[in-house]
C-alpha cells in the first residue's frame, strides 16, 4: 500500500531524500529537483490546492455561529477548530521558552529552543556549529502534540523537533527519530507541494497553485466547510430568505452514513484492501481509524450501518462527548437478551478491552484508540 500511509508526515519524503550520507554542514531551504515525479503525499496536496478567487464560495465557520449555535459551540471547544495556526514574531509560545535538550548521538545533533529577537526559534548544534530557525507554522492543537513548520517563501522546513503538551515536553518528530538520516540538521525541507499535504489535512481550503500557496488567503483549520463543502450560497440564501420554505433552500450536504467513511478518511486514512496480518504488523494502525476500522467484524457483517458517525458526534470532542456515549453504540448493536452483550459476562468498559489505547512508537507520548475492534486484542485468559 501506499508508503506515505502508514508512515504518515515526514518519513516517505525524509527517505526519499536520504542519500546515505550524513552531511552535517547543511544549507536549510534546499530545493528538489526539477522534474521529480510526485510522491503519493504530494499527490494528496495537490488534491487540496483550490485555484486563487475560490475563497469566495467559504463562508467560514464563524458565518455558521448565529443559526447554528448549538454546532458551532461543539466544534468550537473541538480539536478541529484550532489544529494549525501561524507564528508571527512576539507570539508568546511558553513552549520556546523551555530549556531542554533532545540528542541525536548517532546524528550527533543537539537539539534546543530559544526566543531570539521575537521568534519562537529551534536550534539545531552540530560539531561544525548551530543554525537555527523560527517556527512559522504550528501543527496540531496540542491536545496530543505540535509540530512546526519553518518558511521561507515558497519553501518550507518541518522542524525535528516538536513539543508534547501532555508530557511537558520536546522530543523527536513523529518519523524522525535518533539516527534517521536528514537533508537538514534542523529539519525536512518540503517544497509548496510538498507542504500542501500537511497544510490540507489541517485545513478547509488551500488556495493557491502547485508552486505557491497563497496561505493569506486559504481558510485554516478543519472548519464546517471542510465536511459540508462550501457554504456562501447556504449562508447568503438563509440570511436574505427567512421566510423561504425549508424545502426550497439550498441546504449543505450532510455527508453521513457510509458517505461518513469517505469524508472522515479524507483525512483519516480512506480503507485499504490490507491483509489482516499485515495491518497487525503495523504499529501506525491504531492511528489511522479509516483502516482500521473496516477491519472490524462490527463494520464487515453490519451492512453499512456502521460509520464513524455512528458513535462520534461530528461536531464534538471525544473527550467531551464521553466514553459512556461510546460504548452505548456498542450495546445498541450488541443487544443483550439475557444479559451481557461480552462472551466474558461484562456489562460496560467495552472500549478499554475491544479499542484500547495504544503507543504507536516507544518514546514518544502520542497515543490512539485501535478502531479495529477484537474479541480479545489485549490478550486476556
Ligand atoms: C442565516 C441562518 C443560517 C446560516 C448563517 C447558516 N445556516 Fe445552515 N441552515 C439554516 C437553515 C434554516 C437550515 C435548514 C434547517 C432545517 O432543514 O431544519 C440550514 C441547514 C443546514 C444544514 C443541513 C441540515 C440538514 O438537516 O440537512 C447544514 C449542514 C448547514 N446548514 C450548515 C451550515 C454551515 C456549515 C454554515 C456556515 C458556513 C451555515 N449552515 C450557516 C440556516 C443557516
Ligand atoms: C492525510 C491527511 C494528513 C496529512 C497529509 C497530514 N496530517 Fe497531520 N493529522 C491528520 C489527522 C487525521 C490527525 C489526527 C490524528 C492523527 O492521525 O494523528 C493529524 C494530527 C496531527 C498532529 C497532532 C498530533 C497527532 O499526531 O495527533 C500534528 C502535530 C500533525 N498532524 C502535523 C502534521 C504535519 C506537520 C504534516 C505534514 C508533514 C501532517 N500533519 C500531514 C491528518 C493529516
Ligand atoms: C468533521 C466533519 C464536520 C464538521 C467539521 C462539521 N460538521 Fe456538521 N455534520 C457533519 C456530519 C457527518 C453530519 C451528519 C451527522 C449525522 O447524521 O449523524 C453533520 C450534521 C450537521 C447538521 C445537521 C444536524 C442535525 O441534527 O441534523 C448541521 C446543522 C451541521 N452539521 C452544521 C455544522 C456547522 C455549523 C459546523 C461548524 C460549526 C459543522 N457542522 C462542522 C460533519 C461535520
Ligand atoms: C452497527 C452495529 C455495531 C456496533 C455499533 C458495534 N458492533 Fe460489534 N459487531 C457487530 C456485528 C454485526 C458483529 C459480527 C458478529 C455478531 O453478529 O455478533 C460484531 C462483532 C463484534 C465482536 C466480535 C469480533 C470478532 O472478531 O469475533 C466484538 C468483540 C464486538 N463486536 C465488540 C463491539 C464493541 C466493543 C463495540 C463498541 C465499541 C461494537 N462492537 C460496536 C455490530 C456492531
Ligand atoms: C464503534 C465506535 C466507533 C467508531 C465506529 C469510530 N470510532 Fe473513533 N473513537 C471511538 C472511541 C470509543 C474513541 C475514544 C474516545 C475517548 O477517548 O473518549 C475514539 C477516538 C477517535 C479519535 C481520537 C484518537 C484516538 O484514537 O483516541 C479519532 C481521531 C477517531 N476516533 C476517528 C474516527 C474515525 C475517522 C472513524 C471512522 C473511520 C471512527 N473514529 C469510528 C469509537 C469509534
Ligand atoms: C480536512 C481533514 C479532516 C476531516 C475531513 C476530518 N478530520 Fe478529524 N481530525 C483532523 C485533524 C487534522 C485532527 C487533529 C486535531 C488535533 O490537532 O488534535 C483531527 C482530529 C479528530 C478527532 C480527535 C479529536 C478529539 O475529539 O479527540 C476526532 C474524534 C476526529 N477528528 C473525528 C473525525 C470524524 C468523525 C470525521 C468525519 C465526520 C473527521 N474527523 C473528519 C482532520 C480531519
Ligand atoms: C475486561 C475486558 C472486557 C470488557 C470490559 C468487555 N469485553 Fe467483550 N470480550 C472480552 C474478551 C476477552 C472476549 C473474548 C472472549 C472469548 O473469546 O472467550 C470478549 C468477547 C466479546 C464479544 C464476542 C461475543 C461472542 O460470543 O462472539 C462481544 C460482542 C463483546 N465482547 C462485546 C463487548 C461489549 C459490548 C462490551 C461492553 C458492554 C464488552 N464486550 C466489555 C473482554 C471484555
Amino acid at each position: 500500500m501506499v508508503e506515505w500511509i502508514k508512515n504518515h508526515r515526514a518519513a516517505a519524503i525524509a527517505a526519499a531524500l536520504a542519500a546515505a550520507t550524513v552531511a552535517l554542514a547543511v544549507i536549510a531551504f534546499v530545493s528538489r529537483k526539477p522534474g521529480e515525479t510526485l510522491n503519493p503525499q504530494q499527490q494528496i496536496g495537490v488534491k487540496w490546492i483550490k485555484p486563487p478567487g475560490s475563497e469566495a464560495d467559504y463562508a467560514g465557520s464563524e458565518a455558521c455561529k448565529s443559526c447554528h449555535i448549538k454546532e458551532y459551540q461543539e466544534y468550537h471547544a473541538s480539536p478541529h477548530s484550532h489544529t494549525l495556526k501561524q507564528i508571527v514574531n512576539g507570539d508568546e509560545r511558553p513552549e520556546f521558552a523551555l530549556k531542554q535538550t533532545v540528542m541525536d548521538d548517532r546524528n550527533n545533533v543537539r537539539y534546543s529552543v530559544a526566543k531570539g529577537g521575537g521568534k519562537n526559534q529551534e536550534v539545531a548544534a552540530t560539531p561544525s556549529g548551530s543554525q537555527a530557525a523560527a517556527a512559522r507554522w504550528a501543527f496540531g492543537s496540542g491536545a496530543q502534540a505540535f509540530t512546526y513548520l519553518a518558511q521561507n517563501g515558497p519553501k518550507f522546513l518541518q522542524l525535528r523537533v516538536s513539543y508534547y503538551p501532555p508530557v511537558n515536553e520536546w522530543n523527536f518528530t513523529p518519523g524522525s527519530g535518533p539516527g534517521t538520516p536528514f537533508h537538514s540538521a534542523l529539519g525536512d525541507p518540503y517544497n509548496s507541494t510538498e507542504a500542501a499535504a500537511c497544510f490540507g489535512c489541517h485545513s478547509t481550503a488551500l488556495i493557491g497553485t502547485r508552486k505557491s500557496l497563497d496561505l493569506a488567503h486559504s481558510v485554516m483549520n478543519v472548519g464546517c466547510e471542510s465536511c459540508h463543502g462550501p457554504c456562501r450560497t447556504h449562508v447568503n440564501q438563509s440570511r436574505r430568505s427567512v421566510d423561504l420554505p425549508l424545502e426550497k433552500r439550498i441546504k449543505p450536504p450532510l455527508n453521513n452514513g457510509p458517505a461518513a467513511m469517505d469524508l472522515c478518511g479524507s483525512c483519516h486514512r480512506l480503507t485499504v484492501a490490507v491483509a489482516d496480518e499485515n495491518m497487525a504488523s503495523s504499529a501506525q494502525l491504531a492511528r489511522f481509524p479509516g483502516q482500521a476500522l473496516p477491519r472490524s467484524r462490527c463494520f464487515r457483517e453490519s451492512a453499512g450501518r456502521l460509520s464513524c458517525v455512528t458513535c462520534h458526534n461530528p461536531h464534538e470532542s471525544t473527550s467531551d462527548q464521553g466514553l459512556a456515549s461510546f460504548e452505548s453504540k456498542c450495546i445498541s448493536c450488541h443487544t443483550a437478551p439475557h444479559g451481557s452483550p461480552c462472551a466474558r459476562g461484562e456489562t460496560f468498559g467495552c472500549i478499554k478491552c475491544h479499542m484500547p489505547e495504544e503507543k504507536i512508537a516507544a518514546r514518544l507520548s502520542l497515543k490512539f484508540h485501535n478502531h479495529w475492534i477484537r474479541r480479545n486484542p489485549l490478550g486476556l485468559d
